[in-house]
């Protein structure tokens, strides 16, 4: 990432010749060998090369199906006490931001199944998930995350379908006691739907949430919220899988 004060430019650094938008038309041979955190000039600007992070992962993919915003997924890896080595159930790959999040919380010797019904979404995520290079630690699966899914004994099973209430069944096969079943959605409807259906499932410690997140501008003069904020993007329900006793 080449960054200044006023600009970013994610550059893949291959020792072509790349045209950047905005930016203008960059040798990237000149990038080879050089340090994260340096600065370098391009024309009359000076910029830092910067590692980008996960945060700057929908700036480096191709748009596909509406992603869940990096600081929502990393929040639904926290409630689900994701850690190296958890074993994860996805249900829709879309343009893959969430998987990679998951395989970067479980990584380097965990696993997330990821089905996606559509081929065409599945190739997307693919491609996109190798441009961020945890392919290794991807399992893509072709199929329905409701009904096809194969693997057992799941530390957590987390969808972002319009009817994540109809995993619930798949879920309690594929998960182990105590895992945890997260869903995340656009609309308070869903979020009401799925919630009942987990309290009636058994699911304990329930959590439902949104996340609003807004920079602060920060300057010597005075420092404020930013105007600029995304007032909406989805909700979370995430609950521990309990086992029904009477006793
Ligand atoms: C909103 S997108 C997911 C975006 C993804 N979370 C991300 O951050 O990039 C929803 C995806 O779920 C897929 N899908 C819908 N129902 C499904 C099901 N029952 N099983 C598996 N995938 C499903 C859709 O084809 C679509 O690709």
């Amino acid at each position: 990432m080449l960054w200044n004060p006023g600009e970013k430019h994610i550059v893949i650094v291959d020792g072509d010749i790349k045209k950047i938008p905005n930016l203008g038309v960059v040798k990237t041979q000149r990038f080879i060998g050089r340090e994260w955190g340096e600065c370098i000039k391009i024309g009359s600007k000076t910029y830092w090369i910067l590692e980008p992070s996960l945060e700057h992962a929908p700036d480096l993919i191709k748009r596909g199906p509406q992603i869940i915003q990096p600081h929502m997924g990393s929040l639904i890896a926290h409630y689900c006490n994701i850690s190296c080595g958890s074993r994860v159930i996805e249900g829709g790959a879309g343009t893959g931001i969430m998987s990679a999040i998951l395989c970067r919380a479980v990584g380097p010797t965990g696993s997330v199944y990821t089905y996606e019904i559509r081929e065409d979404h599945l190739r997307l995520a693919r491609s996109n998930i190798a441009k961020l290079g945890m392919l290794d630690i991807w399992v893509p699966v072709k199929g329905d995350v409701t009904s096809d899914v194969k693997e057992t004994d799941a530390d957590v099973f987390v969808v972002d379908i319009p009817e994540p209430w109809d995993a619930l069944e798949m879920a309690n096969k594929c998960l182990k006691k105590g895992g945890f079943f997260a869903a995340y959605v656009p609309t308070t409807n869903q979020l009401q739907q799925v919630y009942l259906k987990m309290k009636n499932m058994g699911y304990v410690a329930m959590k439902a949430f949104e996340n609003l997140h807004r920079d602060l501008v920060v300057s010597e003069d005075g420092t404020r919220p930013s105007f600029e904020m995304l007032g909406h993007t989805g909700y979370v329900v995430v609950g521990y899988k309990g086992e029904y006793s009477e006793e």
